[in-house]
This record gives structure tokens, C-alpha cells and sequence, in this order.
């Protein structure tokens, strides 16, 4: 199953490269597609020699090195999921598929650690894989990298400066790593496409592709009004890419209101409560991914603060797919401006009752249930990491909003 999950994530990725290419838009439009359909050739090809002024610290790829140097990007990115992306979840299945199946694995490195640097095999060119001789083990872990965005062949490149300037104000000759190449690419939504949605023919199900986030935005509000990725992810520029995992970025999309039919209630009265869960600025569906689950439960809760039997009442924000993807199961998630109403309507059964509504994140949902299922097939020489990672996916819940209200 772990084969045919992993056949499946390959032939979702197929055409990756071909992903972000032409329309035929305003001329400078054309040209940062095209810089970026180049600059995310996937995997990166190797730098190559540097340059031979270069020091060894303008040389290094490490995100340490350009810490010494950028100390704000460094310190952000080291606290972002980006640095997490050779966790041991992606880790304790690659170990054995770089040797059964390298190809599949390699498939995994163009999103998860996508330097050449960082990729064990390479392509032998006869349709096979070898050892990678230029493979950096201690560049690997450090998964998405800052040279994976910024440096091609010993270059940097970067956004604009922030008064949209593109020169610098010295010779480039006389700067750190000769300086930077600025283009406006890095501040458009398609720097973030190549790993954040599947191509036209990628994995679907239910007929909706399985990684959706940039038509998702794309054909919502905040891609009609221009409003990028990076606006709402790298706020001021900072490298911290806050998503689902992040209460205080979810609580920043989502907008939650309880309300009653009345202030109070008799006993045997009936109480109407309508929990409403909006999706009020999240750029794309909330959530966008089938690896999250949110819930809203509401229920009675008595004087002694115990549940009433039989009152709670639960829905789920999500999209569900089975571990081993073959089936969708539901698809509840919210598109932007689109709400949740959850009404709920009870007889009240005594005196001292609240009313109690909890919203809850699961951000690894998926990931549990597929971890348990690679650890009952046996994960090999993985066992120990996969381990790790199903703990961290059962921690990482949150509550989201708790809200009670006395009826009586
Ligand atoms: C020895 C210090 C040093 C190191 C090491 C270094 N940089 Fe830089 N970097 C600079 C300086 C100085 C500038 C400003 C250049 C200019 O004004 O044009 C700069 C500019 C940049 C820019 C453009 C940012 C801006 O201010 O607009 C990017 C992006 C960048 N570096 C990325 C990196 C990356 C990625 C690494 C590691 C692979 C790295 N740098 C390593 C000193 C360094
Ligand atoms: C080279 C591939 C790649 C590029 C380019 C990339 N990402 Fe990611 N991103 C990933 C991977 C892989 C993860 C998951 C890391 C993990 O948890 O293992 C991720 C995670 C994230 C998350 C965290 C999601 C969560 O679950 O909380 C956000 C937000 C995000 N990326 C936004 C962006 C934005 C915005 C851009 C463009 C500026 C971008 N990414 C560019 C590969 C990429
Ligand atoms: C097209 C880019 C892409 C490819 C290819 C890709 N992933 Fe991911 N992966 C992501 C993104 C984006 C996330 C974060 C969103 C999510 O959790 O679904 C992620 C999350 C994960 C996670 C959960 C986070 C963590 O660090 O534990 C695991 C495990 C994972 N991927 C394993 C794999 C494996 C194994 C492969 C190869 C079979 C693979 N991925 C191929 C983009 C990719
Ligand atoms: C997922 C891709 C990605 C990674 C990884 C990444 N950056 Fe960036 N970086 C960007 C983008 C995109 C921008 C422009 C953001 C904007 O202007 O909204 C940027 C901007 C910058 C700037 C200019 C900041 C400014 O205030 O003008 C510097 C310097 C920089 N990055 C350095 C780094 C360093 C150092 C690392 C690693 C510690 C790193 N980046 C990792 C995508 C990335
Ligand atoms: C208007 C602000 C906004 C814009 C624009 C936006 N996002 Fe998000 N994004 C959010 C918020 C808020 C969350 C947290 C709630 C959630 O997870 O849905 C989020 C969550 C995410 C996640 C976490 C995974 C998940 O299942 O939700 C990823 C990955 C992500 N965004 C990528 C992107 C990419 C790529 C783009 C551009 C194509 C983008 N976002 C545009 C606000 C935005």
C-alpha cells in the first residue's frame, strides 16, 4: 500500500516542470513566468564550481552561512515549516524507498529538499539512478533551504528592493556574492505554485485534484484582486510561512459567532444556538489541503460543569480522503466567504445548564491515520521515525475558539 501510495504522489507530480508556463500576457507579466518557469527547473540543477573569489562562507549553501549574514530571514525560517520539510515523517519513508525505488523517492525531494545538493541518487543518464557524488548529508536535513529559493549556479537572486528598485548601490563586483539579481517574480503567486498545486493532470479525486491551493486562490477573490500569496504568508517579508498548524494565523482567516434565540430559558424550554464558522480571509479553500480536519462540537454542560448525556452535536470542516487515497470520503471545507451554519436545537432537561461550543484544529489528521497504516504494514528501517512523526501529528491539535453561554 505504501508502494501504491507513493505511485500514486509520483504520478501527481509528473509535469511539475511544465506547471506555471505561458499565457500571453502584458510583457513584463510573460517575462517573470518565464524567469520562474527557469528558476524552479525541479529538481535544482547542481551550482557547480563558485565563483573563485568567493569566500567559503559565500560559497556555503547551508541556511547557517546566509544567517551569519541575513540573522532576520534566518532566525524566522529556522521556526517555519519550510525548515521542517525532512521531518521524519517524509524521512522515515524515504530510507528505504531511495534504495527499492529511487525514482518515487526522487519525486519526493523535488518539493520536500529540491537541491541537487541534497538528493542522495541521481539519474544515470541509461535510465538508471547512482550515487550522487556532489550529495551534502548535513545540507539534506535542512529541507527547504534558503539557496532553494534564492541561489541558481552560485547566483542570488531576490525580490525587489522595498521601494521596488531592482540595482543596488554599489557594483555588484564589490557586494557579498556579487550582489543579488532582483526581479518582481519573487512577489508573485506562481513563485509559490510549483509545490503548492498539482499540474492539470495531476492525482485527483472526486475529480478535484488532490493539491489545489493556487486555482483554489487563483479563481477566488484575493487572486482576482491581486492580493499574493506571499501578502498574507510572508507579511513584511518575513520568511515564517504560518499556515494551518499556527492558531493565531487560522484565528486571522476565520471568522466565529455563537448566538441563542433568547438571553434565557425555563426548563423544558427549547433552545435554538446557531454556531456560524466563516471563512472571512483564508486565500483559498479553508482548509486547502485533505490533511486537515477542524470540528465544532456543541453540547449542554450541567452546574458541575459534566455533559449532559446525549446533547453533544458535532461537524466537520474538511476533506476527507482514506489513507491509502483511493476514495474520497467528504468534502465540507469552506471556500472564501463561505460559512458553516451549525444550528442546534434542544429541549433543556433541567436547571444550571450552559451551553458549550469548542472548535478544534487537527492540522495532521491525515498524516495519523497514514502513519498507523505504514506502521501495521511495517515501515522497515523507517519504524523509529515514522514513530516520532505519528506522536508530533497527535500533539499538534489546538482549540480554535471555546465559547459557553448560561441558558437558565
Ligand atoms: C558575507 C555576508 C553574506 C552572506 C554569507 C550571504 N549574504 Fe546575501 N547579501 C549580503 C549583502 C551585504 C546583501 C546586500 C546586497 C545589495 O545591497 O545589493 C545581500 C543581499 C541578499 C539578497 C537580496 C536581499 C535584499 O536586501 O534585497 C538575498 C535574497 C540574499 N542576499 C540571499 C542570500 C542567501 C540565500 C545566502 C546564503 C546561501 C546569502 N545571501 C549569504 C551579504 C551576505
Ligand atoms: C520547493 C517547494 C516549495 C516552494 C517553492 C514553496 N513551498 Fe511552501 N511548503 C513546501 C513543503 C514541502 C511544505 C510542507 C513542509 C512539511 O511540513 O514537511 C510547505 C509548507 C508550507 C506552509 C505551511 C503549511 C502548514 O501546514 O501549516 C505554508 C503556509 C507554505 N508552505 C506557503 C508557501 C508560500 C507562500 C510559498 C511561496 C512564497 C511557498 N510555500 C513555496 C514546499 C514548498
Ligand atoms: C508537489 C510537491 C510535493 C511532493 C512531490 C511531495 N510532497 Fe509531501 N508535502 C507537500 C506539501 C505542500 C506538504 C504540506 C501540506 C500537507 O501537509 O499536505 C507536504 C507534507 C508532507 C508530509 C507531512 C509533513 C511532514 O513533514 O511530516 C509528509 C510525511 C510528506 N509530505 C511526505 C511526502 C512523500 C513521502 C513524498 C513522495 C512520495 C512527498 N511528500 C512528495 C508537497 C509535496
Ligand atoms: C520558499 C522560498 C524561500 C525560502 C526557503 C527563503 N526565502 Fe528569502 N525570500 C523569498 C521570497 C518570496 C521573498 C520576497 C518576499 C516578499 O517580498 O514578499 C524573499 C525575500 C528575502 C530577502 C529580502 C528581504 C527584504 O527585507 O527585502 C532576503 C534577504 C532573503 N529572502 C533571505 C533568505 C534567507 C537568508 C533564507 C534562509 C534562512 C531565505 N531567504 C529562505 C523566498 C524564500
Ligand atoms: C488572504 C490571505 C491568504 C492568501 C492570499 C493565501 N493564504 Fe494560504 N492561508 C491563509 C490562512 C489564514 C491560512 C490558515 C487557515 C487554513 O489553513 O486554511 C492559510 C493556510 C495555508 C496553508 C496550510 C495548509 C492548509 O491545508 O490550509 C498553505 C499550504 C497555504 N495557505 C498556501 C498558500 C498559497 C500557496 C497561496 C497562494 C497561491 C496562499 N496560501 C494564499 C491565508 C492566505
Amino acid at each position: 500500500m505504501m508502494r501504491r501510495l507513493l505511485a500514486l504522489l509520483l504520478s501527481a507530480t509528473l509535469g511539475l516542470a511544465l506547471a506555471g508556463a505561458a499565457r500571453e500576457p502584458r510583457r513584463p507579466e510573460a517575462e517573470q513566468l518565464e524567469f520562474l518557469t527557469r528558476h524552479w527547473r525541479l529538481p535544482i540543477p547542481p551550482q557547480g564550481a563558485p565563483p573563485a573569489r568567493f569566500t567559503p562562507l559565500e560559497a556555503s549553501l547551508q541556511p547557517e552561512s546566509c544567517g551569519t549574514c541575513h540573522p532576520a530571514q534566518f532566525a524566522d525560517w529556522q521556526t517555519s515549516l519550510h525548515a521542517k520539510s525532512m521531518g521524519p515523517g517524509v524521512t522515515g519513508q524515504l530510507v528505504e524507498m531511495v534504495e527499492s525505488d529511487p525514482a518515487s523517492a526522487l519525486h519526493c525531494y523535488t518539493c520536500h529538499a529540491p537541491l541537487a545538493e541534497q538528493q542522495p541518487k541521481v539519474e544515470d543518464g541509461k535510465g538508471g539512478y547512482a550515487v550522487n557524488r556532489g550529495f551534502d548529508p548535513k545540507l539534506e536535513t535542512r529541507g527547504l533551504a534558503c539557496a532553494a529559493c534564492h541561489v541558481r549556479r552560485h547566483q542570488r537572486f531576490g525580490p525587489p528592493k522595498r521601494d521596488g528598485s531592482l540595482a543596488s548601490e554599489l557594483p555588484r563586483e564589490k557586494l557579498p556574492h556579487n550582489g543579488v539579481t532582483r526581479t518582481p517574480a519573487f512577489l508573485r503567486a506562481e513563485f509559490c505554485k510549483d509545490c503548492h498545486q498539482f499540474p492539470p493532470d495531476g492525482f485527483a479525486l472526486n475529480g478535484k485534484l488532490l493539491e489545489n491551493t493556487y486555482n483554489e486562490w487563483k479563481a477566488g477573490p484575493y487572486g482576482r484582486r491581486g492580493v499574493q500569496c506571499q501578502e498574507c504568508h510572508m507579511p513584511d517579508r518575513r520568511h515564517l510561512w504560518r499556515g494551518i498548524h499556527d492558531p493565531s494565523m487560522v484565528r486571522s482567516g476565520v471568522t466565529i459567532t455563537l448566538v441563542t434565540d433568547r438571553e434565557r430559558y425555563d426548563p423544558g424550554q427549547r433552545v435554538t444556538a446557531t454556531l456560524t464558522i466563516t471563512n472571512s480571509r483564508v486565500g483559498h479553500s479553508f482548509p486547502t489541503y485533505v490533511t486537515p480536519r477542524v470540528v465544532a462540537r456543541v453540547e449542554l454542560r450541567d452546574a458541575r460543569d459534566r455533559l449532559v448525556p446525549g446533547s453533544r452535536e458535532e461537524r466537520v470542516i474538511a476533506r476527507e480522503v482514506s489513507p491509502d487515497l483511493s476514495r474520497e470520503l467528504a468534502d465540507t471545507r469552506l471556500a472564501p466567504g463561505q460559512s458553516l451554519t451549525f444550528a442546534y436545537r434542544r429541549e433543556l432537561p433541567g436547571r444550571g445548564l450552559r451551553l458549550k461550543a469548542v472548535v478544534t484544529v487537527y492540522p495532521d489528521h491525515f498524516y495519523t491515520g497514514l502513519f498507523e497504516s505504514l506502521l501495521a504494514q511495517g515501515a522497515g528501517k523507517g519504524t523509529a521515525q515514522i514513530r516520532d512523526a505519528l506522536a508530533a501529528t497527535r500533539r499538534s491539535s489546538f482549540v480554535l475558539y471555546e465559547k459557553e453561554l448560561p441558558l437558565t
